[in-house]
């Protein structure tokens, strides 16, 4: 095999760092995938029936402060001025979110001013003041009060971990976000927009270099291939960027992970919902959104008389399931940390990414962090000779 450098997983971490190994660096670099497609869970394809781009593995919407980041993704691809704004149904009625002025104002009926809502979440959060939570659901409703944390956060983080919020540990919230303006734009980053030609033109240019060679459909675990564990590691450099236990043949246990189920539907009606993401945030209805991948680019106005939805189910994941959410429990963090020093003591293989970390990236988080590992250990190593640790 002649590949200078295996990168296992063509997600951003490791599409990153391929590209720069092999534009700055000049190596060859073979890029295996077990999927069918490159991308990772930032995939995207056309929905064949209306001509509208999905994304396969769930909304993803890219936003950034960092300025490094912002400079190398523009090299791939440009970027739309989509703004994000979720909505959320409560009883029958759409409330603007995260909690903002205009959500409390239409919760009670009211025109407060900043200062009035100020006040009076402080008093309504006073229910369980000088307490210590030990759940979320005591936890939420000493931050924002009862009427609030029970119309919005207590039905929804629920579905999300199927798990009555009683049950749940209060160190899964730290704070819950209420602006006391009309500001309802979902993300604070300096930057934010959504890909030009889709995220699979973005990925497709990224891995587009005669020295990266992708395989797709090959599982590194596969041992009948010659991009295997058993074939390539000690005689080529590896990053690595699939889970963290599988690499150890979970040898220190499995670590847990949310999953979602989406529910596709075509539907006859060129507009459902008029926006891009509804959350359904009561106990009534057992999906946690839905979304309308039509009004992620307006600007393409699409000629179709018929729109694309997709209802999302979370659920814990169980074996075989695609690992989504880290659930981060005690048990979680100490084979984590038996993880981490198998990973420091495995020669010539970095770890990287979310799943190979066990954490949740955002996208600019995932490529910012791939950035700062080919800086700081895969180019000292190739260009100045330093053990690759
Ligand atoms: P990623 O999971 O993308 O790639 C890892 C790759 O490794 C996969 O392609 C996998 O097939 C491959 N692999 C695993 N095991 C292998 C093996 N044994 N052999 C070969 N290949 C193997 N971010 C954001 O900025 N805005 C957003 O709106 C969202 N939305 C969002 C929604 C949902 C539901 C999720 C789960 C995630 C998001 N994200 C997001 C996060 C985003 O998906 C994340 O930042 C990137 O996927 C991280 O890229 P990685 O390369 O680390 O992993």
């Amino acid at each position: 095999m002649t590949a200078d450098l295996v990168v296992v997983g063509s997600g951003f971490f490791g599409l990153t760092v391929a590209e720069r190994a092999a534009s700055e660096l000049g190596l060859k670099v073979t890029v295996i995938d077990r999927r069918h497609h490159i991308g990772g869970n930032a995939y995207s394809e056309t929905e064949e029936q209306t001509g509208i781009e999905v994304h396969r593995y769930g909304a993803h919407l890219f936003h950034t402060s960092n300025e490094k980041v912002w400079e190398y993704v523009n090299r791939f691809t440009t970027f739309t001025d989509y703004v994000h704004r979720v909505y959320g149904v409560h009883k029958g009625e759409v409330f603007p979110l995260p909690i903002n002025l205009g959500t409390i104002n239409q919760f009670f009926r009211a025109n407060y001013t900043p200062a009035e809502a100020r006040a009076l979440i402080a008093e309504q959060a006073g229910e369980l003041a000088g307490t210590d939570p030990q759940n979320l659901n005591d936890k939420g409703i000493q931050l924002i009060g009862r009427p609030l944390y029970e119309a919005f956060i207590k039905h929804y983080t629920g579905k999300q971990w199927q798990t009555d919020p009683k049950d749940l540990p209060a160190g899964i919230i730290s704070r819950l976000p209420v602006r006391y303006t009309y500001d309802n734009r979902y993300f604070n980053d300096t930057y934010e927009g959504l890909p030009t030609q889709g995220y699979t033109a973005w990925i497709e240019r990224m891995a587009d270099h005669p020295n990266i060679d992708v395989r797709l459909s090959t599982d590194f675990f596969d041992e009948s291939q010659p991009i295997s564990k058993g074939n390539v590691v000690g005689s080529v450099p590896v990053v690595y960027t699939g889970p963290v236990d599988r690499y150890f043949d979970y040898a220190e246990g499995d670590l847990s992970w949310r999953t979602i189920d989406f529910e596709e539907e075509v539907l006859p009606t060129g507009d459902f919902q008029g926006t891009s993401v509804v959350n359904y945030n009561d106990a009534d209805v057992p999906y946690t959104r839905i979304i309308e991948p039509r009004h992620f680019h307006p600007e393409r106005n699409y000629q179709t008389e018929k729109t694309v939805i997709m209802r999302e189910f979370s659920r814990f994941a169980e074996k075989g399931d695609e690992p989504y959410y880290p659930i981060n429990t005690e048990a979680d963090r100490a084979k984590l940390l038996a993880y981490r020093d198998l990973a420091k003591a495995e020669k010539d293989v970095l770890f990287g990414g979310r799943l190979g970390t066990y954490k949740y990236l955002d996208m600019h988080m995932a490529i910012g962090s791939a950035l700062s590992m080919y800086e700081n250990r895969i180019k000292p190593h190739f260009e100045g000779g330093q053990a690759l640790v």
